[in-house]
This record gives structure tokens, sequence and C-alpha cells, in this order.
């Protein structure tokens, strides 16, 4: 994204006084840049063939290339999914391996990803339709938009089973680390959307943003660290691997919301 490009999402988000945006909307916004692009054919065709049932159309708050969802917008859960069920939301969910392991192993739960990669969207409608005979997973939604946002305005509180965060993007940069997903404001998000007993699973593959979320999550006084143990139902993905091979290691953190 250029400079230019991020002056138009500040001008745009202040003009609709948004009322969770913080001090830093620049800083936020800029973490989720990588929306179009190509998808491989393969993709493309379960985008096409797929996308209608599985990526919610919500309303955007600066029309449809935003990815900010309209704050006045509530998801309700039994209609997006047809049933009352637990729910687990996925923020960042990628190219869509947690996302789809998680869905087909636990089908008595409902799983909600928010997701900005469109071609990430299209891998993940493709590996869905790989282990499920060809078509979508029923008990998956995706909602293409800034989580950081969404998550304040457009679940009811104390309704979410678990939130994953698997490795969102490092800015390993100093000069970027304002850009993470995981701050003070996202953890007091996920802290109001969980019920009592529900689940903050997380994932990384940087030392220092291990710490961050140690630091900043061990921080808000509704969580508390429960296990550091790999969760199981969390597949190898690319980012995993590629940290991995690197030397990095990889951190798993589970926070429990206390009641
Ligand atoms: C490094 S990838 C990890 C993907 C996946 N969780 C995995 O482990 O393979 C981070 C993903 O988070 C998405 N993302 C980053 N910021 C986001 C935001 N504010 N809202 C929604 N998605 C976001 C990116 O588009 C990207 O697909």
């Amino acid at each position: 994204m250029t400079g230019e490009e991020g002056a138009i999402s500040l001008r745009g988000h202040y003009a609709l006084g948004h009322p969770v945006i913080g001090p830093r909307p620049l800083a936020r916004t800029r973490s989720f840049t990588r929306r179009g692009g190509r998808m491989p054919h393969t993709h493309q065709r379960a985008w096409d063939r797929l996308a209608d049932q599985v990526v919610l159309q919500v309303p955007l708050a600066a029309g449809d290339t935003s990815t900010v969802v309209d704050p006045g917008y509530r998801l309700d859960p039994e209609q997006v999914f047809g049933r009352r069920a637990p729910l687990v939301v996925e923020v960042g969910s990628g190219a869509g391996d947690a996302l789809v392991a998680g869905a087909a192993a636990r089908p008595d739960h409902n799983f909600l990803a928010l997701e900005v990669w469109r071609p990430g969207t299209g891998h993940a409608l493709a590996k869905m339709a790989a282990v499920n005979d060809g078509q979508a997973l029923p008990n998956v939604r995706v909602v293409e938009a800034d989580a950081a946002l969404a998550l304040r305005t457009m679940l009811e509180p104390g309704t979410v089973e678990e939130v994953w965060t698997f490795f969102p993007d490092p800015w390993p940069k100093a000069r970027h680390h304002k850009r993470r997903l995981v701050d003070p404001d996202f953890s007091d998000a996920v802290a109001d959307l969980l019920r009592p007993g529900g689940r903050w699973r997380l994932a990384t593959d940087w030392d220092d943003y291990a710490k961050v979320m140690r630091d900043v999550v061990g921080a808000e006084p509704r969580l508390r660290l429960e296990s550091t143990a790999r969760f199981p139902l969390r597949p190898v993905t690319r980012f995993e691997r590629r940290g991995t091979e690197a030397g990095r290691r990889i951190t798993d953190l589970a926070y429990v919301r206390l009641d």
C-alpha cells in the first residue's frame, strides 16, 4: 500500500466516525493490503462455484472495495449457519489450512473466518472441496474484512467459543511493529467476545512477537494462560514450515476467558 492509499483510508475512517478505530487508524489498516491478486485456476474455479455459499456479503462501511465492515452491522450466527452451535472465529485464515482441518474435525461447531486476502480464501475453498466430495463444508463462513475492526462490532459479546490467531503477519522490522494485529485493543476485543471458559489460541514463529503476545494478552485481566502445548488441530502451514526452516522456534499459546 502506498502512503497515498493509506491517507485515503485514514480520511475514510474518520469520515465514518467509526467509534473503535482508535488513534492510529493508518497503522492498523496497513496490516491487510493483499485483498486482490490472481488465483491459480483451480482456486478460481472453487471460488466461482462455492463462494456464494461460504463468503458472506456483509455491508461495508466505504463501498465494495473497503475491508471495514459497517459498524452498524450485526452478524446473526444462527441465521448465517442455519443452526445454533458453538462458534469458532479464525482471524487471518490465509489459505485455510486450520479452518478446513478444524471444520472437518468438528462438524458440530460453526467456523467463521475473517480474511482479507481473497486468493487465500479461493485456496481455502479448493481445500474444502477436496475434503468434502467437491462441496463446501456446511459449517464454514468467511467474511472478507479487517478483523481488528469487525470483531468490535459484528458479533455479540460473550458468544464465541474459541478465537484462533495462527501466524499473524509478523511485521519483523521495529518500525512496523505498530501494524501487528495482537495489541491491547485487539486483546480487549477478543476478551469481550469469548464466553466464560472460551479460548483464544495463538501461534507464531517469531520470538519477539510471542513475547508481545504474552505481555499484552497476559495483561488482560479476563484472560489466563492455560497452555503452551501445540494445539493438536493446528496443521503445519507454509508459514510454520518457513519459520522452522529458518531456525525459528514455534510458540503456541492458549488463553482461557475467566468468568
Ligand atoms: C501470515 S498469514 C497466516 C495465515 C494462516 N493463519 C496460517 O497460519 O497459514 C496472516 C494472514 O492474516 C491476514 N490478515 C492480516 N491482517 C488481517 C486483518 N486485520 N483482518 C483479517 N485478516 C488479516 C492476512 O491477509 C494473511 O492471510
